[in-house]
């Protein structure tokens, strides 16, 4: 069985590998995304390392001056999808979109360079690609923390990868709408409407791009300027394991200014990831910084966090957290809290499992010693894939597949989980 999945997600990854890079699928996503590419990589490794090196050398060459990694690369123009390159107007020779995305990167070269057979070969690439990931997360706490806090703000509900939580609904309420012409959305001619965010969320999302558009993608400008700014500390804990693995594996290759510097931005933004701990939930949550206030939503964001190096006791109560969710639906992780009343199963990260993020949770607990857990949320999530296939994402409670069919990462951490864990039947 093992091995048919394998296979199939094998199959999946070439299906969808346009030679350079990958799509997430074809159709819905016709691009190259950002943190979908760092995570596939990992799958192609499995059996193919130059493959997975390619992937994340393609995403780091269209690196902007100021350090920043965008969070699509339109590679091939494509009407299918909206907002294209016209509307982004980032003035590029490779048009990208302006905006970036979890920057799971430094951990994926890491994850690559371990468990390498040709370790000749990911020391060469990674000796290239550590300090590309090192500007970029130093572009992070320059343009994205101007204070100093140790955490980074979202400017855009795309940029956290988690598109429409219910996270950013209070504040998003605060983007206006006016002066966004008309416009017709691509996603749901390829995606059931009800799997996908509503038009009043796009135009929102159309707004702050033209706002940005408007400053000329000045990174200088953006933060003080946007009227969206969320602290998310799944996000930040991405940021903090990966300046931690490039600190050691940049440590390990010589690049001591690089692992130095790494090393100070991990622990500072470790330190500073306890003030958004909420001890009513019992997991971490988002802050709204533009409002300065907290955002006491239950969702994966704040599960999330267990990426990062949190003290053992945070991952503890984080268990117990997933432990309470696993009691109101059939598949861990849910991307929302089914017993919330902003739960939907269905639509997109308002409630839906979404593998990639399984998969981080599960690391992170694994290396705080909650082995039974990331156990069992690997389990789930074989269970789900076994059941309903290659699925964007799914739904927690009834399995249903939802969004896009036959998804790159989707498959690669298959792979992944597969060929690097003991999966529990
Ligand atoms: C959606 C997801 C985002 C992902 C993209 C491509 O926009 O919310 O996280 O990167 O699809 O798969």
């Amino acid at each position: 069985m093992n091995d048919e999945l394998i296979q199939h997600a094998r199959q999946v990854l070439s299906d969808n590998d346009r030679g350079t890079y990958t799509v997430p699928t074809h159709g819905l996503y016709p691009f190259q995304w950002n943190w979908d590419s760092a995570l596939s990589a990992l799958g192609f490794a499995h059996f193919d390392e130059p493959r997975a090196w390619t992937e994340i050398e393609t995403l780091m060459a269209h690196q902007w001056d100021d350090g920043m990694v965008p969070h699509i690369i339109f590679h091939q123009l494509d009407d299918g999808y909206f907002p294209g390159p016209g509307v982004w107007a980032t003035n590029r020779s490779v048009p990208t979109s302006g905006i970036t995305q979890p920057p799971v990167a430094g951990f994926a070269v890491r994850r690559i360079h371990d468990r390498a057979a040709d370790k000749a070969l990911a020391t060469r690439k990674a000796k290239k690609l550590l300090p590309k990931i090192h500007a970029w997360h130093q572009w992070f706490y320059r343009c994205r923390d101007p204070q100093g806090t140790g955490l980074v703000a979202l400017l855009h509900p795309w940029e956290s990868g988690r598109d429409n939580s219910v996270d950013w609904d209070d504040a998003f309420e605060r983007v206006p709408t006016e002066g966004v012409g008309s416009f017709t959305r691509r996603d749901t001619t390829h995606a059931n409407p009800a799997h996908r965010p509503t038009d009043e969320q796009y135009r929102r999302y159309i707004w702050l791009v033209q706002k940005f558009r408007s400053l000329g993608w000045d990174n200088t400008l953006l933060h003080d300027a946007s009227p969206f700014k969320v602290v998310d500390p799944g996000f930040n804990a991405i940021l903090i394991r990966s300046c931690e693995d490039v600190a050691d594996l940049a440590g390990r290759l010589g690049l001591t200014e690089i692992a130095a510097q790494s090393r100070a931005m991990a622990e500072k933004g470790i330190t500073a990831m306890e003030s958004l701990w909420s001890e009513t939930l019992g997991q971490y949550q988002c802050y709204d910084r533009a409002a300065s206030k907290p955002i006491d939503s239950p969702s994966i964001g704040g599960i999330l966090a267990a990426f990062a190096p949190i003290p053992k006791a945070r991952a503890a109560a984080l268990t117990d957290r997933i432990e309470a969710l696993a009691k109101a639906c059939n598949y861990l992780v849910p991307s929302h809290d089914p017993t919330a009343p902003e739960f939907d199963g269905l639509r997109y990260w308002r409630g839906p499992v979404w593998l990639i993020v399984n998969y981080m949770i599960a690391d992170g607990l694994q290396r705080a010693g909650q082995f039974s857990m990331a156990n069992r949320i690997r389990a789930d999530s074989v269970r789900l894939i076994e059941h309903s296939g290659f699925a964007e994402y799914h739904d927690p409670i009834t399995a249903e597949p939802c969004g896009g069919a036959h998804f790159t990462w989707t498959a690669a951490m298959v792979i992944e989980i597969f060929s690097t864990y003991e999966v529990a039947a």
